[in-house]
């Protein structure tokens, strides 16, 4: 801890001085002050404790210490008071006083009430700082976004998370966020005094994955040495995340529905039924209505899975929220990395918000982490995400002049109105999906007198 401030207010100097002297010896920064209005300016500096006197020449010290009470709640204030009255000591308590000594006082007196005053400080922010860790690391505000589609996800989370509901399916592409909503949801919700336990069902071997979610008895299997409890036991009142779930096999599937159904289950190995209370998150990137199409996926299964279900939205769907994530991800890597970046410049800004995003927002996640490792300047440049220039270069490779030779004129037609089409005819982002400026798409437009059909 940092050696505590204690600002001694009274417009008497030897008092000042006394208090001062001793304060100091004991190890105190004391900073002083002799009338109202300059205790309340040197409180600014950042102050710990502050011995106030009751009589000061420009206010009462009551109210005072309102003020200062007002200023930071955490300041601790100890009134010195002249006459020995009860009313006045119950009123500066009252008014958040720490507690009260009566002049003439004894020195050695006020040294034990600052060692206790502060005592009581130190805990106060130690505890604090321990709610702060606690405090969820996954609210709802780690959801970034203005979209509707992501403004709804959030909703939905929100009820869903102060519902009793026990099963909560998350889909969407590859990184749209479903961890981060399965950590959201237990977090926000009841149960999050309680354990979150994630399992990827691709990660293990089907027998193996039977026997970490169930638990099993002892000798249930070779290797079995030892009865082990499995997820939904240690995670009892809390959440089991089970993350891929279109990847496991249809014995565990039937497992999985009886367990979803009765919320019983019994161990490998075991012959008694074993209750208990967990909300399981299944989370797919895999359609499942296809895999039950396919006969992969047992329809029952995906049918109780498939009662309340989010469906994170791909990046690409809503660009809008393009920028707001980039910006997000800057500030957090210029934290973690001691960085100043300060932005991204503005034609690189158009460009990533018409690129397609196949990786979602973990794709940008990574490509803002990288261009502020690799990047030099205080702005990102479209040449610090290389999957910019990535894409065409590609493109080039792939589009093979056919034998018979094409219309050049015609070709660049269709490819600025599919352009538009696909971007509502927002030209900056048309512009950017094929890497002109807006003024170079416009000369296009003009060029070949394209005009926006109402659809
Ligand atoms: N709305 C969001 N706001 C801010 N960060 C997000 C958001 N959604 C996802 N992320 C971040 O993007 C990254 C990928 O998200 P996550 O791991 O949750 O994706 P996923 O859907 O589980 O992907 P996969 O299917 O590949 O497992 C994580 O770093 C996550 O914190
Ligand atoms: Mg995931």
């Amino acid at each position: 801890m940092q050696v505590p401030t204690i600002l001694v207010v009274d417009d008497e100097p030897l008092i000042r001085w006394s208090l001062s002297a001793r304060l100091t010896a004991e190890g105190y920064r004391v900073l002083e002050a002799d009338t109202a209005a300059q205790a309340l300016e040197r409180q600014r500096e950042g102050v710990d404790l502050v011995l106030l006197d009751y009589r000061l020449p420009d206010a009462d010290g009551l109210a005072v210490l309102q003020r200062i009470k007002e200023a930071d709640p955490d300041t601790l204030v100890i009134l010195l008071t002249a006459y020995s009255s009860v009313e006045a000591a119950v009123e500066a308590m009252k008014r958040g006083a720490y507690h009260y000594a009566n002049k003439p006082f004894n020195l050695d007196e006020i040294v034990l009430l600052v060692r206790k005053a502060l005592e009581t400080t130190e805990l106060r922010r130690e505890i604090r700082a321990l709610r702060a860790t606690q405090a969820q690391p996954y609210g709802l505000e780690r959801i970034v976004g203005e979209s509707e589609a992501i403004a709804n996800v959030r909703a939905l989370l929100r009820k869903i998370a102060s519902s009793p509901a026990s099963t909560v399916l998350l889909t969407g592409e590859s990184g749209t966020g479903k961890d981060l909503a399965a950590k959201v949801l237990h977090y926000t919700s009841q149960r999050a005094g309680k354990p979150f336990m994630n399992v990827t069902c691709s990660a293990l071997p089907e027998t193996l994955l039977e026997s970490e979610l169930f638990g099993h008895e002892r000798g249930a299997f070779t290797g079995a040495d030892r009865q082990k409890r499995g997820l939904f036991e240690t995670a009892d009142g809390g959440t089991v995340f089970l993350d891929e779930i279109g990847e496991i096999v249809p014995a565990l599937q039937a497992k999985l529905l009886r367990f979803l159904e009765e919320k019983t289950f019994k161990r490998v190995g075991g012959a008694a039924d074993i209750r208990v209370d967990v909300r399981v998150v299944a989370a797919t990137n895999r359609k499942l209505e296809e895999e039950v199409r396919q006969g992969r996926f047992r329809e029952d299964l995906y049918y109780r899975l498939n009662v309340l279900t989010i469906t994170l939205p791909p990046l690409r769907e809503r660009a809008r929220d393009i920028p707001l994530l980039l910006k997000y991800y800057v500030d957090s890597f210029n934290t973690e990395f001691k960085k100043r970046v300060q932005g991204i410049a503005a034609d690189a800004l158009e460009r990533l918000q018409a690129y397609a995003w196949p990786g979602n927002i973990r794709e940008l996640r990574n490509a803002v982490e990288r261009a502020m490792i690799l990047g030099e300047g205080k702005l990102l440049t479209s040449a610090d995400f290389p999957m910019l220039a990535g894409g065409r270069a590609r493109l080039t490779e792939t589009v093979e002049l056919p034998a018979h030779g094409i219309n050049l004129d015609e070709l660049e037609r269709s490819l600025v109105v599919q352009a538009l089409d696909r971007c509502g005819w927002n030209q900056t982002r048309a512009a950017a999906l094929l890497g002109l400026n807006r003024d170079q798409i416009r000369y296009r437009i003009e060029k070949f007198k394209l005009e926006r059909v109402p659809s």
